[in-house]
């Protein structure tokens, strides 16, 4: 079941300028940044609550967020809804038809297990289901 608005993601070309930005100018409180290497982004976080801004940046210049960041330069790249069951979701959201990019979910910040709706399937929003690790929340 969705149970809330994880965060929201931003793809950004200077990870450093942005944090500068969201802590300094918009005053936000920065938690860290992590590199998670399922998705290749090293990843700033914002808590923002009861949701959070994340600020996205290629690792190592691979991946997802590099071809975009590539294609369209910085931008509102997906929304993330929490879930207290990723696996039921999944299945319930296949069976009525729903397109995911990869089969299973993946590992992703803080533990977290998570995988992405097709925005095909979403006019054109791509959306991220992600189940906390257990004991987060
Ligand atoms: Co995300």
């Amino acid at each position: 079941m969705i149970t809330g608005l994880d965060h929201i993601a931003i793809a950004v070309p200077d990870l450093e300028a942005a944090i500068q930005r969201f802590m300094a100018d918009f005053g936000l409180e920065y938690e860290g940044t992590e590199e998670v290497e399922a998705a290749k982004t090293s990843t700033a976080f914002f808590p923002l609550p009861p949701t959070s801004i994340e600020l996205v940046h290629p690792l190592r210049g691979e991946g997802a967020i590099a071809k975009y960041l590539e294609k369209r330069g910085g931008g509102i790249h997906h929304l993330c809804f929490r879930t207290d069951d990723i696996d039921a979701d999944v299945a319930r959201l296949k069976e009525k038809g729903y397109q995911f990019i990869g089969d299973e979910p993946t590992p992703g910040a803080h533990g977290a297990r998570v995988i992405f709706i097709h925005p095909k399937s979403c006019d054109g929003v791509l959306i991220e289901l992600s189940e906390p690790q257990q004991g987060d929340h």
